[in-house]
């Protein structure tokens, strides 16, 4: 087998570029890594508005390192109150997609949807505009186990979702479990969906390794080992309704050691290390660029990328930890370990 890998230069679609000191730490990781970025929008405030979005996507650019070719592309945060009028202006804006967070069930989700049914007639005029709706897929409801949170979701807000708006384009992100990666090959070529490479790499043990670990702890939280098989399956299978989207998710060191740590594993430093390690695991090299490069542009309709990058087969230390902002520090997935593979 040949020790390096050429791929078409791959996009990331779902990242957290967070804000302020924090979004100067973190960009240029992903923009070395990436062509162009979904970048989220659960910002304190979020963005709601066209106008914000602009402006976050000025200060993503003015923190991307010189030379380097970087795209962001603006999402905005669905809530109850965002309305059919706003569609248009915020399709004029270059945003390419809104975010539906249930209320309360991750990071910065407060203003989040609080009914689906709110947002119906905003949802159709979205379906119009070609805008894409990007969910996290989790129910909230305290009664539901938190690892039976997605699988509840299939059956309670994406099947009557897809019912009701056939021709909206969805992407599940970071899908955890095996129902939804059957739901969205089930599914018709109006949903597609989003995998981590946490995902891929481990199931919920990696969370108890001989004691509690934060860094991977992330929203949706890791499954059981049948739950990553089925998203290998997936990710490898060729089917173009699943690709890349790290949701990697930066948090200060100090706010994952914590007694409430935040959600999210931080992985823009090395992600494509992380599929290609995984994949590799699975046998399915081969299935990598299409996964990282081909199958989001296309599912989106924009253009793929044209250059190209090159990852080696390699041992390297990952650092252990890297400037956040001001003062603080962050922990990568897999920080001061060894990694196998390298973008060069
Ligand atoms: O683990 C997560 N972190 N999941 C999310 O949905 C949000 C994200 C964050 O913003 O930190
Ligand atoms: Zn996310």
């Amino acid at each position: 087998m040949s020790d390096t890998l050429s791929l078409i230069r791959p996009d990331d679609w779902h990242v957290h570029l967070r804000d302020g000191a924090a979004l100067q730490s973190v960009v240029p990781y992903t923009a070395r890594q990436f062509a162009r970025a979904i970048a989220m929008p659960n910002l304190k405030p979020p963005i709601t508005t066209a106008a914000q979005a602009e402006a976050y996507r000025a200060r993503i650019m003015a923190a991307v390192p010189a030379g380097v070719d970087f795209t962001p592309l603006m999402t905005l945060y669905l809530t109850d109150r965002t309305t059919p009028e706003d569609i248009a202006a915020v399709k004029a804006a270059g945003v390419v997609a809104l975010k539906l967070y249930p209320a309360g069930a991750t990071t910065n989700s407060d203003h989040g949807v609080t009914d689906i049914r709110k947002t119906y007639a905003t949802l159709e005029a979205m379906q119009k505009a070609g805008l894409l709706l990007l969910v996290h897929g989790e129910v909230t409801d305290p009664e539901v186990d938190v690892f039976d949170r997605e699988a509840v979701f299939v059956d309670r807000i994406m099947r009557p979702l897809r019912k009701d708006f056939p021709e909206l384009k969805v992407v599940f992100e970071h899908i955890t479990t095996k129902e939804a990666a059957q739901y969205v090959t089930d599914a018709d070529r109006f949903t597609g969906a989003t995998i981590t490479p946490q995902h891929l790499l481990y199931n919920r043990n990696a969370i108890f390794m001989g004691g509690l670990r934060p860094h991977y702890y992330c929203l949706p939280v890791l499954k059981r080992e049948e739950h990553r098989l089925a998203l290998i399956k997936a990710a490898t299978s060729g089917s173009p309704k699943f690709f890349l989207g790290t949701d990697s998710a930066p948090h200060a060191s100090v706010m994952k050691e914590n007694s409430v740590c935040g959600a999210g594993c931080f992985t823009a430093l090395s992600a494509m290390e992380l599929y290609a390690e995984a994949f590799e695991a699975a046998g399915a090299l081969d299935k990598l660029e299409a996964f990282a490069s081909f199958h989001g542009p296309d599912f989106y309709e924009l253009p793929r990328n044209t250059t190209r990058v090159t990852l080696q087969k390699t041992e390297w230390t990952l650092p252990e930890a890297v400037p956040f902002g001001e003062a603080a520090q962050l922990k990568p997935l897999r920080g001061g370990e060894s990694l196998h593979w390298k973008m060069i």
